[in-house]
């Protein structure tokens, strides 16, 4: 898999891979116990977990197993982060977080809208997914605005942490 070229853009949000440089945002954004609550983001995440997680997503992309991208603004300071997963048979799946200094302002279903958009129109994807814990009613808020489809209830869906945990399901389909 490559990188979107140019990077995907709506004016206002920016995705470009990630760099070394990003590291301290990274850091100083995942302090918000928000972002390891509801996501695989690890409850003590350090520096030099931040500088390891930069340098998997080269060898990810190059696997064709994920797409991972910092949301800038367009001064570039680093407003989020975006990940496309890909799953099995031409299953994606996206997941997001932003951190607490950009949120309420749209970020997240911009990125998400960008990234949706251009993995449906450019890879062999059939159905895009983006799957929510059941309270974490900010990111089911994004999945809508982005315009992905509310499916329901999966049980037992994934593993987070060492944990069985339930998911609320959302899909695009391509087409
Ligand atoms: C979820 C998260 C990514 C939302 O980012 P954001 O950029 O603030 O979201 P947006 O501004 O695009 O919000 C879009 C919609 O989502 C809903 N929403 C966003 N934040 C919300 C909140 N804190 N509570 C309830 N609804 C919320 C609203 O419907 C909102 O639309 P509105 O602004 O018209 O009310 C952010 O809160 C976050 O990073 N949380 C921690 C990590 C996380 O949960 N990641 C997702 C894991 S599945």
């Amino acid at each position: 898999m490559q990188a979107p070229e140019p990077p995907l853009s709506d004016g206002v949000v920016h995705l470009r891979l990630w760099g070394p440089a990003d590291v301290p945002a990274i850091v100083a954004a995942c302090q918000d116990p928000e972002i390891p609550r509801w996501t695989r983001v690890p409850d003590a995440f350090t520096e030099k977990d931040a500088t390891e997680w930069v340098a998997t997503h080269e060898p990810k992309m190059r696997a064709g197993e994920e797409l991972s991208l910092a949301v800038v603004a367009p001064a570039g300071e680093v407003l989020g982060a975006i990940a496309l997963h890909i799953r099995h048979q031409g299953v994606g799946e996206i997941g997001y977080w932003v951190a607490p200094w950009a949120r309420r302002r749209r970020v997240a279903t911009r990125a998400l809208v960008l990234l949706s958009s251009w993995a449906l129109a450019t890879l062999p994807l059939s159905r895009l997914q983006v799957t929510a814990d059941p309270g974490n009613l900010a990111s089911q808020g994004v999945a809508e605005r982005a315009g992905f489809r509310r499916e329901g209830l999966v049980p037992a869906y994934a593993e987070i942490k060492g944990r069985r945990v339930d998911r609320i399901m959302y899909s695009q389909l391509a087409g």
